[in-house]
């Protein structure tokens, strides 16, 4: 989603904005854009499409000044063009100093009264976007007189919606930052300040950061950052040193960043089980819980996307395992809902990003029903861990890929040590306890081996990768499995793929099944083997195409004949929804590859969804 870039520093900053921004892309964009400061004059560079295009304009003519603003643009109001990038300028009256130019995440929800009010005055909007509302306003401001933070203070009380916007004006070597909903940071170094909406944007900038609180402002000028909070008081930054891991993004050996991060999953699997596990005992081993888990009556899963998936996955462990009622919920849905929840109730969000906005309204909305929070989350600074009572970090480290991967499987793996933990406070044996803790042990050295499927899973998805349509199929906790394979083909293949639970296809869907489109099933060696053969043997009685992923066991007692089989390694059934994750992310990767689409960067896809 929109990224924000803003520098102050002693030197020429187009090309720091431009590498900041570069930084940025992983977060989805269509448009991009920087706006500098020099002699009182504000200058720009726009284009449409990849910041490819924006370099292009920079090297015929880099726009001078040592103090700017930078803008990655994924379209919300108003298609993307140049003319609706940011940063989008306001200068009423056609005055130089009352000029502003803003870069702006999130909505303003109010923009279409606000417009129709400032319309009134006479003032003529040059975009289609949301955010212009907010640059009129501000120079309208500074037209009345106001000094800049003032002109920003007044133009925030009239906004509605979420936000993160920088602020740079003619008049004054300042830049504004303001927070309201979604993420923004401050950075510093010798003789440079900066804003950012990540760690990562920052990271070759800034030497330390610190994050800004729902309803600060900062003011970029002179030597050191100032900062208010919203009740204008000026407050000191709790400045974070920037780790060198932060700075560690680069692709390595790999093609993508997306086929980088599958690799890395034993690694950080394993690192997520080693912070949760107790390797000695194999018991589940946390900090100390703000709510009593022996209590509990039921826990109540929430997400968007794979992370939800994710909480399908953990649904099934814990009434299976723990005996705990449990539910998972669709964050954009649970928002707006009124469910029963009570103060014995816990309940869980799960997010890499932790800015997920419905996720977070869905946190906010339970907060108000007196219930305790958990975060699981991979970002340990964010929205999301701030707000819980209680945040747990998953070790997946950057993920740049718009499409998860080892966000996922470290969501999986933290949940699964959660499942164990609650199971523990409700009275489960220990020798039942150390049976899952060694499955989970044993984890990464099965996902080492599921990753040597690589070359034959590259030669399916040739075939695959021709298809239009697919179907995914699994039963029990491979049910969401399916649904994220499913996800996955389609997000970055572009190919249409669903993913359903076995036992529905004679319900409905084996009406779709003919000599064209594949249907992968999901079928490791367990108790529902059985179930979910029956259905894969139905589908190719029709004259389906099926793609069989077991493992020797399950692949030795099938009867048919698919067309494709994958040989998974062997693994205790409490750990098949984290091992299958692997060739059903390595199949969509493939498939995107045949096809020839960005991998990293599927388009009209965000990888942080900071509005709703
Ligand atoms: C799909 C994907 C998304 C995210 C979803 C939630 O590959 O990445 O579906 O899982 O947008 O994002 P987070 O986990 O940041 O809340």
């Amino acid at each position: 989603m929109c990224g924000i870039i803003a520098i102050s520093s002693d030197k020429q900053v187009a090309a720091a904005l431009l590498a900041a921004l570069k930084q940025l892309e992983y977060r989805g964009y269509d448009s991009a854009g920087l706006a500098t400061l020099e002699k009182n004059k504000i200058h720009t560079a726009r284009a449409q499409g990849k910041l490819a295009a924006l370099e292009q304009k920079l090297k015929t003519r880099a726009p001078p000044g040592s103090t700017g603003i930078g803008h990655t643009r994924w379209a919300t109001h108003g298609r993307p063009s140049e003319q609706n990038a940011h940063p989008v300028i306001a200068e009423v009256g056609g005055k130089s100093e009352n000029a502003v130019a803003v870069v702006h995440n999130g909505i303003i929800e109010n923009h279409a009264k606000l417009k129709q009010e400032l319309a009134r005055q006479n003032l003529a909007f040059h975009t289609d976007t949301d955010t212009e509302v907010i640059a009129q306003l501000t120079s309208l401001n500074l037209a009345a007189g106001l000094p800049p933070l003032e002109a920003v203070t007044e133009t925030l009380k009239r906004l509605e919606g979420a936000f993160a916007l920088a602020f740079l004006f003619s008049r004054d070597d300042t830049v504004i930052g303001a927070r309201r909903g979604s993420p923004l940071a401050v950075g510093q170094s010798d003789n440079t300040l900066a804003l950012g909406s990540d760690v990562l944007a920052l990271a070759p900038i800034a030497r330390q950061i610190a994050y800004l609180e729902e309803g600060d402002i900062v003011v970029l000028s002179g030597d050191t950052p100032r900062l208010f909070n919203a009740a204008g008081e000026n407050i000191q930054p709790q400045w974070k040193a920037i780790s060198p891991s932060s700075l560690q993004i680069g692709k390595g050996q790999y093609q993508h960043f997306m086929q980088k991060e599958i690799y890395e999953q034993p690694a950080v699997v394993g690192e997520t089980l080693d912070s949760f596990l107790d390797p000695a005992r194999l018991r589940a081993s946390f900090p100390e819980f703000p709510f009593d888990t022996g209590s509990l009556r039921k826990v109540l899963l929430s997400a968007c996307g794979t992370a939800y998936y994710a909480t399908v996955a953990a649904q099934y462990w814990i009434e299976g395992v723990a005996g705990l009622p449990c539910s998972a919920e669709i964050a954009s849905e649970l928002r707006y809902r009124d469910p029963a929840l009570g103060g014995t109730d816990l309940a869980v969000f799960v997010s890499q990003s932790g800015e997920t906005m419905d996720t977070l309204e869905a946190a906010r909305m339970v907060a108000r029903a007196g219930v305790s929070r958990l975060a699981v989350v991979n970002q340990g600074e964010s929205t999301l861990a701030r707000e819980c009572e209680m945040s747990l970090l998953t070790r997946a480290g950057a993920e740049i890929g718009v499409a998860s991967t080892k966000a996922f499987t470290t969501q999986l793996a933290l949940l699964g040590c959660f499942a164990l933990e609650l199971a523990r406070a409700g009275g489960v044996s220990d020798e039942r306890l150390r049976a899952y803790g060694s499955a989970l042990m044993e984890l990464p050295s099965r996902l080492y081996e599921a990753l040597t499927l690589d070359e034959r899973v590259s030669a399916i998805a040739a075939d695959i990768s021709r298809a239009r349509h697919a179907l995914y199929l699994g039963r029990g906790a491979m049910y969401p499995l399916a649904l994220e394979g499913a996800l996955k083909l389609k997000e970055i293949s572009y190919i249409h793929a669903e993913g359903y639970p076995g036992g529905e296809m004679k319900h409905g869907p084996l009406a779709l099944v003919d000599d064209e489109m594949p249907v992968i099933v999901l079928a490791p060696s367990g108790p529902l083997f059985g179930k979910i053969a029956s259905n894969a043997e139905e589908v190719m009685a029709r004259g389906g195409r099926v793609l069989l992923i077991s493992d020797a066991e399950g692949l030795a007692s099938f009867g048919g004949e698919p067309e494709w089989v994958l040989e998974m390694p062997s693994c205790d059934v409490f750990v098949q929804p984290i091992l299958y994750a692997l060739p059903v992310q390595l199949l969509a990767y493939y498939a995107a590859c045949h096809r020839g689409t960005d991998v990293d960067q599927p388009r009209n896809l965000a990888k942080s969804v900071t509005v709703e």
